[in-house]
């Protein structure tokens, strides 16, 4: 049976303003088994404002014709980049209280509490919504996470729970999460699962504290003890409180998927590359040179500390007043393998694929826009550095097992390698 064609609504706090305005309309039909075709439409009034930007001005350019989509189930990805992942869309299931095969894909655009990745909303009306629901604050946390634990035991929320506070967020990635409000700021809380066998949110703080000690931009970060486990709040880069307005503002957003025109599956995958996500950062970014030469740093990085989930929705640009940059670096965690022989990123990192050692890392340092000797200095600053990683984490307080299970993440042999393989 295919679904019915379904339609909303979409809305922009445009850069340097505090108010929702529709710009465009989104419409998404099913052509065939599992197939669907998205035509989006920017709104006249809207085209004729004088402060207009476009959502993604390659891929959605300003213009009054219909513009179709057929990746990502018909959905544009600087839309599809609002939208939650495997969390926040469970969250919605329970909700919704259907189950996930009946729920159709703009339904998640429409069900989320409208604090999404970056600066839009969506809804039925052509009038943009009215202001969000109040923020869960930090006091709250240990209400959510018990929510959360229910949430993975049986796909249930309690009523209560559904009630008084907003378990949601409509951020992407897996694990559980929510958006709290704390000192005038917003963050991302990532919550402790139940059946964690180590302090994960610990392990995350202490690897983007390593990143930015080691010249990585990264983004705020803090823990918060709730009770016995630990919550790893990330500030949120696209929104700034401003004082004068009393009033949040919201920065656009893209994913990397959504640069570099891919697709989350298996298909799609050939774009999935630091390379182009360097040569689009040419085009995107108001501050090109610094932003390519960024990339490198965190593509060596992941390396170093075996981050295979490097994907592209683990990378982002955020447009602010002066335009489109490379957000701060987030979602960063060493994976221990046993493997000293091999370790692949996620991207393409050079010219033998994916390989995660410095023959390959170093082979297209000219599309960072850096010298061999430039690239090589970089590395050599980053690794004096991620050397003393052992006594940083345990200066953080990573327990000493966890360290013992890190040490399989950490510097592995085949990051130094040198000579490229005859055979990749
Ligand atoms: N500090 C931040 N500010 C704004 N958005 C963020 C921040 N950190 C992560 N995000 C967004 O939230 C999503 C989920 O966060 P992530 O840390 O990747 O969670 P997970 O470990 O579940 O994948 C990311 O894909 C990104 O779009
Ligand atoms: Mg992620």
């Amino acid at each position: 049976m295919t679904a019915p064609e379904q339609s909303c609504y979409v809305y922009i706090q445009l850069p340097g303003t505090f108010e929702w305005v529709p710009c465009a309309s989104l419409k998404i039909k099913e052509v065939g088994s599992s197939a669907f075709e998205g035509t989006f439409t920017y709104g006249k009034k809207y085209l004729a404002r004088h402060n207009v930007v476009a959502l993604d001005q390659y891929r959605l350019p300003l213009t009054q014709r219909p513009q179709k989509f057929t990746k990502l189930k018909g959905i544009p990805g600087a839309i599809r980049d609002a939208s939650p992942d495997a969390w926040g869309r469970r969250v919605i299931q329970a909700k919704l209280d259907r189950p996930e095969a009946d729920i159709q894909e703009m339904e998640y655009l429409l069900n989320g509490p409208g604090d999404g990745a970056g600066n839009l909303r969506f809804g039925l009306s052509v009038d943009p919504p009215g202001p969000n629901r109040r923020f869960n604050q930090t006091h709250q946390l240990q209400s959510l996470i018990l929510a959360a634990q229910k949430l993975d035991e049986d796909g249930r929320l309690p009523d209560e729970v559904l009630e008084e506070l907003e378990p949601g967020t409509s951020m992407g990635g897996a694990r559980p999460k929510v958006t709290v409000e704390d000192a005038q700021k917003i963050w991302l809380a990532k919550l402790p699962e139940k059946g964690d066998r180590h302090n994960n949110q610990g392990i995350e703080f202490a690897t983007l504290a390593l990143a930015r000690a080691a010249g990585l931009r990264v983004c705020g970060t803090r823990l918060e003890k709730v009770g016995l486990s630990d919550v790893l709040m990330l500030q949120r880069f696209d929104r700034e409180w401003n004082p004068d307005a009393k009033a949040y503002a919201r920065y656009g957003l893209v994913s990397g998927l959504t640069v570099l025109d891919a697709e989350d599956g298996y298909l799609g995958r050939e774009r999935w590359s630091y390379l182009l996500l360097a040569d689009e950062l040419r085009r995107w970014s108001v501050k090109p040179d610094e932003d390519r030469r960024e990339l490198f740093r965190r593509m060596v990085f992941n390396a170093m500390v075996t981050n295979n989930d490097d994907h592209p929705r683990n990378h982002a640009l955020i447009q602010t007043s002066a335009g489109w940059r490379l957000s701060p670096a987030y979602d960063i965690v060493p994976v221990a393998l046993v493997s000293q022989e091999r370790r692949d990123l996620a991207l393409n990192a050079g010219n033998f694929g994916r390989s995660a050692s410095l023959y390959n890392l170093l082979s297209r340092c000219d599309v960072f826009g850096l010298s061999r000797e430039d690239a090589q200095a970089q590395v050599s600053a980053m690794l004096e550095v991620v050397k003393g990683w052992k006594a940083l984490f345990a200066g953080l307080g990573i327990e000493s097992r966890t360290l013992e299970m890190l040490d399989g993440a950490m510097l592995p042999g085949s990051f130094f390698r040198m000579d490229a393989p005859d055979i990749v």
